[in-house]
């Protein structure tokens, strides 16, 4: 079987996909996975590029136990889309964004991360730049129950795993 590659895929790629990113390697690492799924993220935009994450996504990633200190923001490129399995977007302005960007034979990898979450009435991550603590908080409870989702889609497909 081959490896999953993943990324997450936000504006500024300082709150929502370093989020996402740390929250999926987690649960990766939690599940044994690591040689199996590897995770990454970006932004459409270039404005935070080599950017620590947003000091209160840090903050409250690190009161669930996620560090994102070593994360820099980076926009993404068009060799993201060959590099990665999964180009999973934040919201429908990333979604649209990143479809105009990819080729169109890989247009299937481009993805909403919220498709893997439990509330189908939930299509994006809300983006919490401009709000407050609580919007922060959202992001990770979305970013944990979407990111379930989707490990529970992928590991029946990777060597040793069973459906
Ligand atoms: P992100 O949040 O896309 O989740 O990283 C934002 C970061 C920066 C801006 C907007 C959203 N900004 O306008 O600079």
């Amino acid at each position: 079987m081959k490896p999953v590659a993943i990324c997450f895929v936000c504006l500024g790629n300082i709150c929502r996909s370093p989020t996402a990113e740390a929250v999926m390697r987690a649960q990766v690492e939690a599940a044994g996975l690591t040689e199996w799924i590897t995770v990454d993220s970006a932004g459409t935009g270039d404005w935070h590029v080599g950017e620590a994450p947003d000091h209160r996504a840090q903050t409250a990633a690190s009161r669930r136990g996620f560090d994102l200190s070593g994360l820099r923001a980076r926009q993404i490129a068009a060799p993201d889309f060959e590099r990665f399995d999964l180009v999973l977007a934040m919201d429908a302005a990333n979604l649209a964004h990143l479809r105009q960007l990819c080729p169109p034979a890989l247009r299937s990898r481009v993805r909403l991360l919220m498709e893997f979450g439990s509330q189908p009435a939930v299509n994006e991550v809300a983006d919490p730049y401009f709000g407050g603590g609580e919007g922060f908080e959202l992001v990770l409870d979305q970013c944990e129950d979407a990111c379930r989702g989707l490990l529970a889609r992928l590991r029946p497909g990777l060597a040793g795993e069973t459906a």
